[in-house]
């Protein structure tokens, strides 16, 4: 029963994600539902609500929804549709809205499953994963890969900040490399050092090749 509801979830995201080019396309979604499953087995949550919370994680999103409001709303009508139980339809709908609040990197997740799904989603900004994303984006916004004359920008909240120019590689120090301090769950702390030592070795190859090194 819950592995249809599953099915027919998975589905309705790719259907509606499958053209996305703002780094939400559904192989986006593949990782982060891949993840959150693996993670839940080790952190004994539940396994339903970090799927399902993980696969519609996007769809309040403000760039594919239009709005946030709309968008929680959409979910909202699709898991009823589907006649999900309405206390797991109010854990998942609470997940999606915790993870797409603006300012929301940071923002506590009160239930194990919360935690579970918002560390898949950082995880899936790290790594070898993380560095091929933060490229397609830098590539898509018209930045350069790397210029040693635009410094890192130092807060993530200013609005000062969004009109600063970067860079993908300035977007390792002001992003990236933070994210593994950010993590809920044990087994994703694991995970997230076994990446972020991966973005660092990527770094040091980086800036000696820059240098016509190596
Ligand atoms: P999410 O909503 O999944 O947390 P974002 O929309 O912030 O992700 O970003 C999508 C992807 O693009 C991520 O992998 C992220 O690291 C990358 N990205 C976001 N902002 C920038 C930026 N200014 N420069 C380079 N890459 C970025
Ligand atoms: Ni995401």
């Amino acid at each position: 029963m819950k592995q249809l509801m599953i099915d027919r979830t998975e589905a309705f995201v790719k259907k509606q994600l499958v053209n996305d080019s703002s780094g939400h396309d559904w192989y986006h979604i593949y990782r982060v539902k891949q993840l959150a499953e693996n993670i839940a087995e080790q952190e004994k949550a539940d396994r339903f609500i970090c799927i399902m919370a993980a696969l519609l994680h996007d769809l309040a999103d403000e760039k594919i929804a239009g709005s946030e409001e709309k968008g929680l709303a959409d979910v909202k009508q699709w898991l009823q549709s589907i006649h999900v139980d309405n206390e797991d339809l109010i854990n998942i709908l609470s997940i999606i809205s915790t993870m797409s609040f603006k300012g929301g990197n940071q923002s506590p997740m009160t239930t194990i499953e919360g935690q579970v799904v918002q560390d898949a989603d950082r995880l899936d900004a790290v790594g070898a994963i993380g560095i091929g994303r933060t490229f397609a984006y830098s590539g898509a916004k018209g930045q350069l890969m790397y210029d040693p004359e635009i410094p890192v920008r130092e807060t993530m909240s200013k609005d000062e900040y969004r009109n600063q120019k970067s860079t993908a590689v300035n977007h390792f120090y002001e992003k990236l490399l933070k994210l593994k301090d950010y993590m809920n769950t044990s087994y994703a702390k694991q995970l997230a050092e076994e990446r972020h030592n991966f973005l660092k070795q990527f770094l040091d190859q980086f800036f000696s090749e820059w240098e016509g090194k190596k």
